[in-house]
């Protein structure tokens, strides 16, 4: 496992520790995945280690710190601001952590909803963060998802879109527009 930058191994140990083993648990998920798809694992290991930096902040901090980097929230970022965590947590290793790979920042950015045509890394980032253990535990469909993880990405992911986008459905939730333009990507 490759080490990673001092400031950020600071911030984790900064989290709470439930977000911390789950961070653990992502990240031998998403390096077991680089290697089964011969994806290179140090951006890999980076994002999905970073990815959840701003997981722990208030909705309302999330937003305030958002908007004041440039990004203009939709309207169900406006109404969930959470969904922006990965947006802060990307602002956050450029600003401060000096981290310039557009995959790791990609990756780290849109690892919730997901995004149209977002590369191999943000792929398995997305995944291995979907695919914690715990997770599965608690949600056993996602077992379907691991196994097919293992085969394809691309199909894996948009069976979890699926899933996923079925249950806001259910739950009257508002959907994320790019996560509904990732997984028609994906159909292509
Ligand atoms: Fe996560």
């Amino acid at each position: 496992m490759d080490i990673l930058p001092s400031v950020v191994q600071d911030q984790i140990s900064q989290l709470p520790l439930w977000l911390q083993s789950h961070i653990e648990r992502s990240r031998e998920v998403a390096l077991k995945l680089a290697n089964l798809h011969n994806i290179d694992e140090t951006p890999v290991d980076l994002a999905i280690s970073a990815h959840d930096l701003a997981k722990a902040m208030d909705g309302s901090d999330i937003l305030i710190e958002a908007t004041n980097n440039g990004i203009v929230p939709n309207f169900v970022e406006m109404e969930r601001p959470e969904l922006l965590h990965g947006a802060v947590a990307a602002i956050w290793l450029k600003k401060k952590a000096g981290v310039d790979d557009e995959r790791v920042l990609e990756a780290v950015r849109w690892h919730t909803t997901g995004k149209k045509c977002m590369g191999m890394v943000a792929k398995i980032v997305f995944l291995a963060d979907k695919l914690d253990p715990d997770k599965i535990k608690k949600s056993p469909w996602l077992g379907d998802i691991e196994l097919l993880a293992n085969d394809n990405v691309a199909l894996a992911i948009r069976r979890y879109l699926e899933g996923r986008l079925r249950y806001l459905l259910n739950e009257g939730e508002l959907i994320h527009p790019e996560s509904v333009e990732f997984r028609n990507s994906l159909m292509l």
